[in-house]
């Protein structure tokens, strides 16, 4: 069946997770930092991500906002600047606003010009979404946020994929879901949407079941493809 409906991730995919500590590093003043964030991003994403994955396990969820603090809790403290408040408060705020990949704006109107269905399916609380869709301005271009918080269980809980035909009254057949999270688009895989890995960093395919049928190096070329 032709595809009518597009899902973007949010973060890594449509928001550029890295850009918060890069931009903290570029600032005045903050030297120490600047010689660590490459790792401290790095270990911030794995830490978010690992956590989300504990809570769904023990059925501790908390949101995602709780898990990115805790996260990067670690990373600073990892790397010996967990008593700079400063820094944290304003790598938080600066996560809070993310800046969108270059194509975003464009690879999502192409998408609406074409009468295609758009939305966000994320870990990311409601709040997160509005803040980061609002600050990347493409909030007019996309039908719904859709957030975990409306299951309470992180990706790759089969209930959050739900949400997509919840909202949208599709199969999953009808769904092209695209995430730069290589085990987020096997679960999405597996789960019976269409997918696209977007593979910025060239990365392994993940050994998990449900292997990503398309890899794509950004998101420029989703609106051709051959699925609507
Ligand atoms: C999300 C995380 C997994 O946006 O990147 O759901």
């Amino acid at each position: 069946m032709a595809v009518t409906t597009c899902v973007f991730d949010a973060y890594g995919t449509l928001f550029d997770v890295a850009a918060a500590a890069r931009e903290a590093a570029a600032e005045p003043g903050r030297q120490d930092f600047a010689a660590h964030w490459p790792a401290i991003a790095e270990r911030w994403r794995l830490k978010q991500l690992e956590y989300s994955w504990q809570r769904a396990i023990r059925g501790a969820h908390c949101d995602f906002w709780q898990v990115t603090q805790d996260g990067l809790d670690y990373a600073l403290a990892a790397e010996g600047l967990e008593g700079d408040a400063d820094l944290r408060a304003r790598l938080l705020a600066l996560y809070h606003e993310l800046s969108a990949y270059p194509e975003v704006p464009a690879m999502l109107a192409a998408l609406k010009v074409r009468g295609l269905n758009t939305a966000i399916l994320s870990n990311g609380s409601p709040d997160m979404l509005r803040g980061a869709t609002v600050s990347a301005g493409i909030g007019d271009r996309l039908d719904a946020l859709l957030s975990v918080e409306d299951v309470g269980i992180f990706k790759p809980a089969p209930a959050v994929y739900d949400l997509v035909g919840t909202r949208f009254g599709t199969t999953p057949d009808q769904v092209l879901f695209v995430s730069s999270n290589g085990w987020d688009a096997s679960a999405a895989t597996d789960y019976g949407f269409h997918t696209a890995w977007v593979n910025r960093a060239g990365l392994p395919v993940d050994r998990l079941p449900g292997r990503p049928p398309r890899i794509l190096p950004d998101l420029a070329t989703i609106p051709e493809l051959d699925l609507y």
